[in-house]
């Protein structure tokens, strides 16, 4: 499927599309009575296809069902899912449904919830899915490489009430590190590299492809749901001649706004739903660039209007804010406090590496003193089931690090000191250097929880730890 077609599939042939594909309806399931669901299969497997195009190579690269990214599973908020994993790699694995609040045994953490499925091993999983939005599905062992050789996949929990667009489109932002024979390089776990910016790539696709240019039609609106799965590259997007909104981070709904300087920012494992106008004309252009680092902005697609008529002359009415997730409402007032501070990796430029204080050293990176050695480990926080918590994580490093809680969504209430103005629930959140952002929110799945840099060569390299909710 070219990249172009993949675009122009609108949601409604998608749906039929994705249920010819694999997932089919099911009802049953654990708790006996009938909750309509769905099931699929996945193969992780080895697959060759085409990333760059003509007169590029095909690259070897590792798939969900042959695909780059895996195949896009739809499901209605409360629905339950259920995918059996056929381990087909060279290597053991597991996913982890970022993002989703599952139970503890679903959340796909190597010898913290579950074995690693071995290769010629197969494990189902299955789970409610309790909040609508835009989530994807990774790898959670040996991630750098594995996400780094193309294993990731999108996730999308209906909402009851969508907001009202003419197409629900995805963009899975992925990033590769090639070789000029578009063959991967092979270079994954460089420790040098990994007390840095991490294992950033030279090749940037959407939906598994380089984009040459994404096409559209004056007048229509657009829901663009923005998922970054690459390893460690952070995006910046400008719609250049456009105002995207965003309604929703994470996958939860947020007051409609328009970005900070009409940027969208991403670190790895996020993701912003936007909706956009598309108010040029006709037969016209404009394009997207990616601004994040400095000196290295760089065009990624162009936008190409079609010559159809405008589709309607009247714009529509701005995006009303979507109805909220089920996530408890943290107590701030009671709410216990504590502080996860981020350590560790090279210092800006001058080659030096930070003191870690305390902790067992070598790795690069921890997080209060304690660098990680591997997923099971003894918890940093026990947080009592039900009660609210306040977070303050420190970044007292010159890297950027977007750091995700598993099992939960936390509420951004503060950075540096200043609430937020938007109290965005997010289930990741980015923080520059030197920065801190506070996190609030009720504890209240019961099990252990990773919380790590998303930064895969971070995570691995220390910056992770476990957080009990017992
Ligand atoms: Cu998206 Cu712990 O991972
Ligand atoms: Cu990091």
């Amino acid at each position: 499927m070219s990249f172009l077609r993949d675009l122009k599939i609108d949601r409604r042939t998608f749906l039929v599309g994705s249920s010819a594909l694999a997932a089919v309806a099911f009802s049953g399931g654990s708790r006996g009575a009938a909750m309509p669901g769905r099931e699929l299969a996945l193969a992780a497997r080895p697959k060759r296809l085409q990333l760059v195009g003509a007169p590029y190579n095909d690259t070897d690269v590792w798939s969900y069902n042959a695909s780059v990214p895996g195949p896009e599973i739809r499901i209605r908020q409360g629905e339950r899912l259920r995918v059996v994993l056929d381990n087909q790699l060279p290597q053991a694995t597991t996913i982890h449904w970022h993002g989703v609040r599952v139970p503890n045994g679903m959340d796909g953490v190597p010898f913290l919830t579950q074995k690693p499925i071995g290769p010629g091993e197969t494990f189902a999983y299955e789970f409610e899915c309790p909040d609508a939005g835009t989530y994807w599905y990774h790898p959670h062992h040996h991630s750098a490489e594995q996400v780094g050789r193309g294993l990731a996949g999108v996730l999308i929990i209906e909402e009851a009430e969508p907001v009202e667009v003419d197409r629900d489109v995805v963009w899975v932002l992925g990033d590769w590190r090639l070789n000029r024979d578009a063959s991967i390089v092979d270079d994954f776990g460089n420790r040098m590299e990994a007390t840095m910016a991490g294992r950033i790539g030279n090749t940037v696709t959407i939906n598994g492809r380089v984009p040459e240019t994404f096409q559209v039609r004056a007048g229509e609106r657009l829901r663009l749901r923005l998922i970054n799965a690459s390893p460690a590259r952070i995006f910046g997007l400008e719609f250049r001649k456009h105002r995207p909104v965003i309604i929703a981070l994470d996958g939860q709904p947020i007051e409609p706004h328009e970005p900070p300087k009409g940027q969208i920012v991403l670190g790895p494992a996020m993701r912003a739903d936007i909706v956009l106008e598309m108010n040029g004309e006709p037969d016209s252009k404009a394009f997207v660039r990616d601004t994040f680092y400095e000196g290295r902005a760089y065009r990624l697609v162009d936008l190409v209007y079609s010559g159809e008529p405008r589709l309607r002359e009247r714009p529509l009415d701005p995006p009303a804010r979507m109805r909220a997730n089920t996530m408890p409402e943290p107590d701030l007032v009671n709410a216990e406090r504590h502080s996860a501070v981020l350590q560790g990796g090279m210092m800006g430029g001058r080659g030096m590496m930070m003191g870690m204080s305390g902790g067992m050293g070598g790795m690069g990176w921890s997080i209060n003193g304690v660098a990680a050695t591997g997923h099971n480990l003894a918890p940093m926080l026990t947080l009592s089931r039900g009660r609210s918590y306040v977070l303050a994580v420190r970044n007292d490093t010159a890297w950027y690090h977007p750091v995700h809680l598993h099992g939960h969504s936390f509420r951004v209430i503060a950075r540096n000191g200043r609430p937020t103005r938007y109290r965005e629930w997010l289930d990741t959140v980015l923080i520059p250097p030197r920065e801190q952002a506070d996190i609030a929110f009720v504890a209240d799945n019961p099990g252990d929880w990773m919380f790590h840099c998303h930064i895969l060569d971070h995570q691995e390299g220390g910056m992770m730890a476990v957080i009990r909710v017992a």
